[in-house]
């Protein structure tokens, strides 16, 4: 047994990967690992809740988990994983449902965001989604949840969930997770409207740099970013968009916002663009050329894929038949 606590986290392959995630997620999943016993996940079963290509989804899939790799993640450190290679996080999601009111479900703002006007024609599994998180989590025992500000929602929804088991099967039946925000980077946001933020799902390229784009592509995107009016470069709730451009400098560059602001007090937006652009591009580069690499020796994504899998199933059993035992299933006969 670990002494550590336990994090775990997943990230849909479901389409560009954008700094947004980076920042937001993959970056402090790698620069935290040491302190805790963790697993990390690339949830297939949440891509499909809207339709993907089959040849897409296959490479996706394996392109985030060398993404994971690509950010720094050991894999000795680490437990790395496909979500459908665990069976086991499918039939915790049912036993859940039980667990979790229609009307809880409809309220969750993503639901809602995702569903719009349209809520009786949307699939089943866009609504059921937050439960197969909570399913997710709960399967770990996990202490902590990583996650960026639009999944806080989720992660309080798994709460209530594993409290209501808990009062149902005895406390001890499931840990109580928390969600890990940090409060810089956790919502980055579009390049082309700073109102909302930066998404996989993006009508247009512009909203987002995606971790694959070259430096000319982040060039052109950073050079069309929309800013605020009036010149200076400074945070502000009435200045939205520099704030994220400052946000996306101070975490590439790791200085901190304040200091970017003295650097460019008195200085324009082409300065500051230009510099901003240096950075993201000098930043991504060594995560790119790992990810290339990677890209090369898929057996070496597979190796570590496989033996993820036999370890995150080895824990998600035990806690899978602990539940299933304390709600009176016959247990398989041995
Ligand atoms: P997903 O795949 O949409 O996003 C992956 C991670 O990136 C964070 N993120 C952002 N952070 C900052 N700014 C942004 N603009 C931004 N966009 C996305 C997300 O918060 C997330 O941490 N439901 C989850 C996947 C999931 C999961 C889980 C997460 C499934 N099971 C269990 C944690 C634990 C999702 O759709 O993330």
């Amino acid at each position: 047994m670990s002494a550590k606590p336990t994090v775990f986290s997943g990230i849909q392959p479901s389409g560009n990967l954008h700094i947004g995630n980076y920042l937001g997620a993959i970056k402090n999943f790698a620069a935290n690992q040491a302190q805790y016993h963790n697993y990390f996940c690339v949830v297939d079963h949440h891509a499909i809740t809207l339709p993907q290509e089959p040849a897409a989804l296959r490479q996706q899939t394996l392109e985030l988990a060398n993404a994971y790799l690509a950010a720094g993640l050991d894999p000795t450190e680490v437990t790395l994983f496909v979500q459908s290679h665990v069976s086991e996080h499918t039939e915790m999601g049912w036993m859940l449902n039980t667990f979790v009111y229609f009307g809880e479900l409809k309220r969750m703002t993503q639901f809602k965001e995702k569903a719009g006007k349209r809520q009786e024609e949307v699939n089943v599994g866009i609504f059921d989604y937050p439960v197969l998180m909570a399913a997710d989590i709960v399967l770990y025992d996990a202490d902590f949840v990583p996650v960026g500000e639009d999944q806080r929602q989720h992660v309080e929804l798994t709460r209530d969930i594993a409290n209501r088991v808990n009062y149902r099967l005895g406390e001890g039946t499931l840990v109580v997770p928390e969600a890990l925000i940090k409060k810089e980077g956790a919502r980055i946001m579009g390049l082309d409207d700073p109102t909302k933020k930066m998404s996989k799902s993006a009508t247009t390229p512009r909203n987002y740099i995606a971790l694959l784009d070259d430096a000319d592509t982040i060039r052109q995107k950073l050079r069309a970013a929309v800013t605020d009016s009036g010149a200076d470069i400074r945070a502000g709730e009435d200045k939205p968009a520099v704030t994220n451009l400052l946000t996306i400098y101070s975490l590439f560059a790791d200085v901190p916002v304040p200091v970017l602001e003295e650097r460019y007090a008195g200085k324009g937006y082409a300065d500051f663009k230009r510099d901003l652009t240096d950075v993201v591009i000098d930043s991504l580069a060594p995560f790119q050329a790992r990810l290339r690499e990677l890209d090369a020796n898929p057996d070496y994504t597979a190796a570590v894929l496989k033996e993820g899998a036999e370890r995150a199933r080895a824990k998600a059993s035990t806690v899978l038949t602990r539940v299933k035992g304390r709600m009176g299933y016959v247990l398989p006969f041995s």
